[in-house]
């Protein structure tokens, strides 16, 4: 078999089955109001939680800077490709969310690289990162990128943690968890994983994608902790909350050094433009100030949890999230296709998620709220829910 007809084969199984993959494109910038594949619906598909992704002042930021500073950064930051919008967004950073006294911070092009990039500066083949199980996949890639033995433990547990801790021999141990985790919205125990940091004499790195700009004044998970600790590595990404692209380490001004020194997905890539790092800044400026577009989520957030917890007959549990990201596990993969396709004919666009981005079995609705959603837009959609729900018994 030619190695064509080997993919091909290869796809035409996922093809058959219930997981196969499909891009939505959309025809307007991100939103509440979208146009999906020629559709105009209601999404609460991105994670835009201060609904900042379009917002006019980061467009003017994003505009005068690419006139200032050009498109392409031109080169990986340890040749040509660090300027000034990156090395003011580093001081930003470090002084909006330090995780301790004196910290400093670093930049990527995408949190998927920050990620490996800690994974890589802190971890070797004599260390073990201890994970979440529903830990975001690019803090498992960043463990083996690194060498590192991975050992995961059961999800939100900080005994399983400690038993593990206490069973494995490691010369340097990092405890790796998502903040507010991606599929479910519930929040780490980070008090109690950091007593265990502590105790073992363990790194921390804090996966903060979706807690920046959202929990603890906008400054993070850490913040709203209220922990601080050279332990901790804190990851926030610019491409959620923030509207715009990127991530920042956060850490000990040793991590961030170590970073630059060792991490081959900081050394081996192109920088961000600068442009992007300047529109960051102008966000987190926004961030800072804007406490009622937070209050305007957590209405949405407590508005959405009643109307859908009370929907009559609902299969549907809600989580344990006072987060933005609510799911809504239906189970089989299949029923959860199926629903977000009712959803969408009327009018609403909530995707299914499935396995393997869940474990087997708890496919659901990732319903992601915004600051951006009117009270009709929730009420429709647990409107539709219910219908929805009402026309699948009937069938
Ligand atoms: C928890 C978590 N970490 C990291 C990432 C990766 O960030 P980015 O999209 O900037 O690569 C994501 C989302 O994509 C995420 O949900």
């Amino acid at each position: 078999m030619s190695v064509v007809a080997d993919l091909d084969a290869r796809l035409a199984a996922r093809r058959a089955g219930p997981l196969v993959r499909r891009r939505a494109t959309l025809a307007t910038p991100q939103g509440v109001h979208v146009v999906v594949d020629g559709e105009a619906l209601v999404s609460f598909a991105s994670n835009d939680y201060l609904g900042l992704a379009a917002d006019p002042r980061l467009v003017a930021a994003a505009s005068a800077a690419a006139h200032a500073w050009g498109t392409g950064a031109g080169a990986s930051h340890l040749l040509s490709g660090h300027q000034s919008p990156h090395a003011g967004l580093e001081r930003a950073l470090a002084t909006f969310c330090p995780p301790c006294a004196g910290a400093a911070a670093v930049t990527f092009a995408t949190g998927y690289l920050a990620n490996l990039g800690i994974l890589c500066a802190l971890g070797d083949r004599d260390t073990v990162v201890f994970a979440d199980r529903f830990n975001h996949a690019c803090l498992n890639d960043g463990a083996l990128l690194a060498r590192a033995r991975l050992v995961r433990y059961a999800h939100n547990d900080a005994d399983a943690l400690a038993a593990r801790l206490a069973s494995t021999p490691a010369r340097t141990r990092i405890i790796a968890t998502d903040a507010v985790f991606s599929m479910d919205g519930d929040e780490a125990p980070l008090a109690a994983l950091l007593a265990l940091a502590d105790e073992y004499d363990a790194w921390l790195v804090v996966d903060d994608a979706h807690g920046i700009g959202v929990l603890g004044d906008g400054r993070g998970s850490v913040a709203a902790a209220g922990l601080a600790s050279p332990r901790i590595v804190s990851m926030v990404t610019f491409g959620k909350a923030l509207g715009a692209a990127g991530a920042g380490v956060v850490a000990h001004p040793s991590v961030i050094d170590a970073i630059v020194q060792f991490a081959r997905p900081y050394i081996y890539t192109t920088a961000a433009p600068a442009m992007l790092a300047a529109t960051v800044a102008a966000s987190l400026d926004i961030v800072r100030d804007d406490a009622p577009r937070r209050a305007r989520l957590a209405a949405n957030i407590a508005r959405f949890r009643s109307a859908v917890g009370c929907l009559p007959g609902s299969p549907l549990a809600l989580g344990a999230s006072r987060t933005a990201i609510q799911p809504l596990v239906v189970g089989d993969s299949d029923a959860a296709l199926a629903l977000s396709r009712s959803l969408r004919e009327r009018g609403f666009y909530v995707p299914a998620i499935r396995p393997p981005t869940v474990p087997s079995g708890t496919a659901r609705l990732r319903v992601s709220l915004s600051a951006a959603h009117a009270d009709a837009d929730i009420d429709g959609l647990a409107a539709a829910l219910a219908a929805s729900i009402a026309a699948e018994r009937a069938a």
